[in-house]
């Protein structure tokens, strides 16, 4: 098989997978025991939050690990409108979030927060101007997905940074994508909270981290034992932990640049076939593991049925969404029609994917876009 479906999830790396199999059986202690049984445990466990606040430039004290992408994102907007929601309650985020952004905003709308989607460009830029102009006394958050998961933008964190710290404004960023692809500081980029995930980086699924910096008050969503310094109760997953943090460790830039070209030598390749267009920009300003193309005249879901049956995945978008047969609101974001969103395919690249499933993808595909066309009702 050729997996080419990797934002939506990874494979395990074997040496992450190593890692984590001792906690099952032989530390198995809780992180909170007294004991040094449990006292073994929590020092692997500070070490993993070590590791990975020092990714990000940030303190050990400011990483609070959850559940996933998804709980990170709830835990930082709805957290922090309960913390503030007697002072400020505006919120600006964008129309390319992921759902677990943009279905939390709607929650807090109904709780009479305001929130304002912002557009972006035909490459799925946020325009700074806008943002600015969007700012009022009463905003509390900017939050801006980082590496957009099904077209592959990447926002100006630094740009968006100043622009709130000028306006005293919290930054809030989604960084699942991009995370260990491209660089995060949060001094730098001044940001409040960082959301990442384990399971985009070769990590298990079921891990992620919220980033807070020191000071931020949140209020935690589920209330227990105190864990994660009172901000989100439960007995830390130590294996998913220090799995986590052990991917992050076997990040590397070498393979970034692995990704960038196989990622270049398919958007050449499927471009040349006849009436393809890339959704999202080229170059240094896409995540380096992300591929999306639209066919016109065929549906996007059936170039992955035939991809499929030659054991090939890959995905219409966000494999969130793909239950749904509403075209992607990333693409319509984007100026495209619904017609164009629909016969859009992204492929997410990994570290393992080799050159040899490149060019066999680039030989399989255009038969099937021919074949396809050939019976388009569309054309
Ligand atoms: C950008 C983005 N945010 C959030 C999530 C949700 O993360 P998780 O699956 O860890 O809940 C994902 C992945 O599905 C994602 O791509």
């Amino acid at each position: 098989m050729i997996y080419l479906d990797n934002a939506a999830t990874t494979k395990v790396d074997k040496r992450v997978l190593s890692v984590m199999k001792q906690y099952f059986t032989k530390k198995y202690g809780n992180a909170s025991s007294q004991h040094l049984f449990g006292q073994e445990v929590k020092k692997d466990l500070e070490e993993s939050r070590s590791i990975i606040a020092k990714s990000i430039g940030a303190r050990s004290e400011e990483i609070i690990f959850t559940s996933g992408g998804t709980e990170s994102n709830n835990l930082a907007l709805k957290g922090l409108f309960f913390a503030n929601k007697d002072k400020k309650r505006h919120i600006i985020t964008t129309k390319i979030e992921h759902d677990c952004v943009l279905n939390s905003c709607k929650w807090l709308e109904k709780q009479g927060v305001k929130v304002t989607y912002l557009n972006v460009d035909r490459e799925g830029f946020v325009n700074l101007d806008e943002l600015k102009k969007a700012i009022t006394k009463d905003t509390l958050l900017v939050s801006i997905i980082h590496g957009n998961n099904e077209i592959g933008t990447i926002q100006n964190l630094e740009a968006i940074g100043k622009i709130c710290k000028e306006n005293d404004i919290l930054f809030h960023t989604d960084a699942c994508q991009s995370y260990t692809k491209v660089p995060i500081n949060v001094k730098k980029q001044n940001l409040d909270l960082v959301t990442l995930n384990a399971h985009k980086i070769h990590g298990p699924k079921g891990v992620g981290a919220l980033y807070i910096r020191n000071g931020i008050k949140i209020v935690p969503l589920a209330h227990g034992g105190g864990h994660e310094r009172n901000i989100r109760s439960g007995t830390e997953n130590v294996a998913g932990i220090v799995g986590f943090a052990k991917a992050v460790e076997l990040a590397k830039n070498k393979h970034i640049k692995h990704m960038e070209k196989l990622r270049d030598r398919l958007i050449k390749g499927i471009l040349k076939i006849e009436n393809t267009k890339l959704n999202g920009p080229i170059g240094k300003r896409r995540l380096c593991n992300n591929v999306n193309i639209c066919f016109n005249d065929i549906e996007g879901e059936a170039i992955v049925g035939y991809l499929d049956s030659k054991g090939i995945y890959v995905s219409t978008g966000s494999a969130c969404s793909s239950h749904t047969l509403e075209p992607s609101h990333v693409l319509l974001a984007l100026g495209l029609s619904a017609l164009e969103a629909n016969s859009s395919i992204r492929l997410s690249l990994s570290r393992e994917n080799t050159k040899e499933e490149i060019d066999k993808v680039l030989e399989v595909l255009p038969k099937i876009v021919k074949k396809l066309r050939k019976i388009s009702p569309f054309k």
